[in-house]
């Protein structure tokens, strides 16, 4: 059966127990609760135990947003998942994934588009379904950033975060689901934010971790500077193309970077901070999760409604961005944490 509305059928999260604080972080090297709030917004942070990779976040949101949509692995097509933190270089995530849910019939793979990940993947999943070829895909976010961070990086590893956050895309009631995808990426500013070995271009070696090049490595302020930009340039167009205008969001779920990025969309845009989802002072910046996570989280505040539109944007590591806007098609019942 062919459907051209697609939409979120069901959504689950997952960050993992251990907490790490600002005030843990002072005592680790030199910085302060202080300065990350001022600058960040951010005041705490989960970590994955041990034993737990990206594959094993991912599997308990999976479960979760599967639960919620009242599917089971089986009824899966296609597993999708955006992450810059793999278990490992091959098999993917998604494989993994796929095996570990027992979702045999569904084709897997992983997708890089840095923060931008899960928007991506459901910007293109849900053209898989609205053209027919599947029906269910399950797209997830999801990030162990604190294996490829430089602990004694402060620029860095004071901003990101662990967590997973999934989503399974369905087909709708017409005039319900997203109405419109706004993807793009500026390649020229890659260096930006990179992971600069393991690859072919500079295989791993004993030279390449003693340079610490098997970490995340980033230049703050110009990746600051692109964010602000997008999510304001890409948010306004995403609504142009559903025929909708600033007036029209509901709720805008950022991805979850720095509040000083978010307080500039939410100027540029008009809007109230009541109609913006933030939780990066619980979460840091999860990358590819934190989209996800954040929209699963205002759902269970009772912040997502049937009719409203909300936007979600993001950007990242490539340098991407994207944006969609959904006409949310469930009714939702809070969940009181
Ligand atoms: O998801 C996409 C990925 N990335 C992003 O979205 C990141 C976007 N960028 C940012 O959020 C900000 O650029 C940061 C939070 C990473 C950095 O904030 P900033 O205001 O751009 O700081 P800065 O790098 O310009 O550094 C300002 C000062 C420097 O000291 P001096 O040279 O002025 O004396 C840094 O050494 O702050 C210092 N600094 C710190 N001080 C205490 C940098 N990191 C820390 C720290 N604690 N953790």
């Amino acid at each position: 059966m062919t459907s051209s509305a697609v939409g979120f059928l069901g959504m689950g999260y997952y960050v993992p127990e251990k907490v790490l604080t600002n005030f843990d972080l002072e005592k680790m090297m030199d910085t302060s609760d202080e300065w990350i709030v001022t600058r960040t917004g951010i005041r705490q942070r989960h970590i994955a135990a041990p034993d737990q990779a990206t594959s094993d976040l991912a599997l308990i949101a999976a479960k979760r947003a599967l639960e919620d949509a009242g599917l089971t692995a089986e009824d899966i097509d296609l597993i999708v998942v955006a992450t810059e933190s793999p278990d490992m270089k091959f098999p993917s995530v998604a494989c993994i994934l796929q095996d570990k849910l027992g979702a045999s019939h569904a084709a897997a793979f992983d997708l890089a588009a840095g923060c931008s990940g899960f928007i991506y993947g459901c910007g293109i999943a849900s053209q898989t379904i609205a053209s027919g070829l599947y029906r269910h895909v399950l797209v997830v976010g999801a990030e162990t950033l604190s294996r490829i961070l430089n602990w004694h990086d402060r620029s860095t590893c004071i901003i990101f975060g662990d967590g997973a956050g999934a989503a399974v895309l369905g087909p709708v009631e017409p005039g319900y689901g997203i109405l419109a995808v706004d993807l793009g990426a500026k390649g020229a500013g890659g260096p930006f934010l990179t992971l600069p070995a393991g690859g072919s271009r500079l295989p791993a070696s004993h030279e390449t971790v003693d340079a610490g090049d098997h970490y995340l490595h980033m230049n703050g302020s110009e990746v600051f500077k692109f964010a602000v930009k997008v999510v304001g340039t890409s948010t306004l167009k995403v609504l142009k193309k559903a025929g909708l205008g600033k007036a029209d969001i509901d709720l805008l779920v950022p991805h979850q970077a720095n509040m000083r990025i978010i307080a500039s969309a939410a100027k540029r845009l008009n809007l109230p901070m009541e109609k913006i989802m933030v939780n990066l002072d619980k979460y840091a910046n999860t990358s590819a999760a934190s989209v996800p996570i954040a929209l699963c989280e205002a759902r269970d505040q009772g912040r997502v409604h049937k009719n409203d539109r909300i936007v979600m944007v993001g950007f990242g590591a490539g340098l991407t961005y994207g944006s969609l806007v959904v006409k949310w098609q469930r009714d939702e019942e809070a969940k009181h944490e």
